[in-house]
């Protein structure tokens, strides 16, 4: 396939790459708009280090093609924090100490954020499920459950236990 100019939107500013339509929108963010937060583990969209939001879905950015990442909102680990102010699923990831090597941790952070806009209070059972596809070498899956609770919370206005 022929490069070709693409415009995309990626948290919340409008960038132009030049590249092949088929080239997976994962190495258009790390190499071309130098978005390295999203991590490539796997590349046959196995693992989910390189999930981002696109239209708010978590997606699996090896396995889509940038051209069809055109005309919508993708969102990266790099825009999740606004106006300075960690986004909920971060603050709580702190509190309970999520990350051991951090490296899936982009990757999970982005797809909690999906989980929690169709399920506000999601149960053990729904996260594990909804997370599954997100693996974790170092096994922080405990703490993962923890942080999502914990978002949860913050999200809903309340003091988190
Ligand atoms: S790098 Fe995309 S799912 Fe593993
Ligand atoms: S924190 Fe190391 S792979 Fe998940």
């Amino acid at each position: 396939m022929r490069s070709e100019v693409h415009r995309l939107k990626v948290n919340g500013e409008e960038r132009e790459v030049t590249v092949a339509g088929d080239t997976p929108l994962l190495w258009v963010l790390r190499e071309q708009l130098g978005l390295t937060g999203t991590k490539f583990g796997c590349g046959e969209q196995l693992c989910g280090a390189c999930t981002v939001l696109i239209d708010g879905a978590a997606e699996r950015a090896c396995g889509t093609s940038v051209a069809d990442a055109v005309g919508s909102e993708i969102l990266t680990i790099e825009g999740l924090k606004q106006g300075g102010v960690l986004h909920p699923v971060q603050q709580a990831w702190l509190d309970e100490r999520v990350s051991q090597c951090g490296y899936c941790q982009p990757g999970q952070i982005l797809a909690v954020v999906a989980l929690l806009g169709e399920s506000p209070r999601p149960t053990d059972r729904e996260i594990d499920l909804a997370l599954e596809g997100n693996l974790c070498r170092c096994g922080t899956y405990p703490r993962i459950r923890r942080g999502v609770h914990r978002a949860a919370a913050l999200l809903a206005g309340e003091e988190p236990t």
